[in-house]
């Protein structure tokens, strides 16, 4: 199958099930002769029970707190969901959207598509053994909205990877706590799924963002400059600062500490 088919189908689908569609052979089956020409971002179709709720319909996001309740944590996980959701279609979307990147470029990206929907389909897990269901909650659009911004695979990189994939090498340990604390020990055991994982997709955006920018600027400097508008470097973290995470993803001491300080 074609990586851009594959893609088209992900990125277009109007059910869950075509969302969560995988190259029928892996990833190895996967070619990238025709990669089509660039589309633009807009907003994908969403199945209905699954649309984008008005702001007025959305829960406010459970404090730290209130995560003895089992009902808080399903609020969470619903949450976290939803982020992987929007991942994968933004992933799908980024192999559409750039065409002519580099094909290794391209295959990551495809991987950590690979990745999200595997995420996403673990979460539903996790909720429904709770008695809920995805959708059943509001749902926002948190990185779609930003999505319209990125331009090039530079933006791309700091926005998706550096910034939202960052943060959450911050947020995964911080949950994976509070769920383990809270006697979750599931939901505490998929937060360190996720946490692995995401230390190699921001390893990911890391080696491209070293790759792509321009030589007489910083790692830090090229990143600052390629944040979509409206979501500045703080986006990058969470909670509690891991600076390990970030060593092991490729970050250099001076990025750490220039985003520690910001
Ligand atoms: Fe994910
Ligand atoms: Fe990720």
């Amino acid at each position: 199958m074609e990586m851009r088919e594959w893609a088209w189908r992900v990125f277009h689908a109007d059910c869950l099930e075509e969302k969560l569609v995988t190259p029928p052979g892996g990833l190895k089956s996967l070619t990238d002769d025709k990669p089509g020409s660039p589309i633009a971002w807009t907003p994908p179709p969403r199945p209905n029970g699954l649309q984008v709720s008005h702001k007025k319909t959305r829960f406010k996001f459970p404090k730290p707190g209130s995560l003895h309740s089992e009902e808080m944590r399903i609020r969470c996980l619903h949450t976290f969901a939803n982020h992987e959701l929007m991942a994968l279609e933004m992933m799908a979307w980024a192999l559409l959207a750039f065409p002519e990147a580099d094909k290794h470029f391209r295959l990551g990206l495809a991987k950590i598509l690979l990745d999200e929907q595997r995420h996403f389909q673990l979460y539903s897990e996790l909720i429904a053994s709770k008695g809920a269901k995805f959708g059943d909650l509001p749902l926002n659009d948190h990185f779609w909205r930003l999505a319209g911004s990125i331009s090039n695979p530079l933006d791309w990189v700091c926005t998706m990877h550096l910034t939202f994939e960052q943060a959450n090498l911050d947020h995964a340990p911080f949950f994976g706590r509070l769920f383990q604390e809270f006697g979750d020990q599931d939901s505490a055991d998929l937060m360190e799924v996720i946490f692995r994982d995401e230390v190699g997709h921001v390893g990911f955006g890391t080696r491209w963002l070293k790759k792509m920018k321009p030589e007489d600027v910083s790692l830090f400097q090229a990143f600052e400059a390629h944040c979509a508008p409206g979501s500045p470097p703080e986006r990058a973290k969470g909670p509690e600062f891991q600076t390990q995470a970030r060593l092991q993803a490729g970050l250099d001491q001076e990025f750490i500490e220039q985003l520690k300080l910001w």
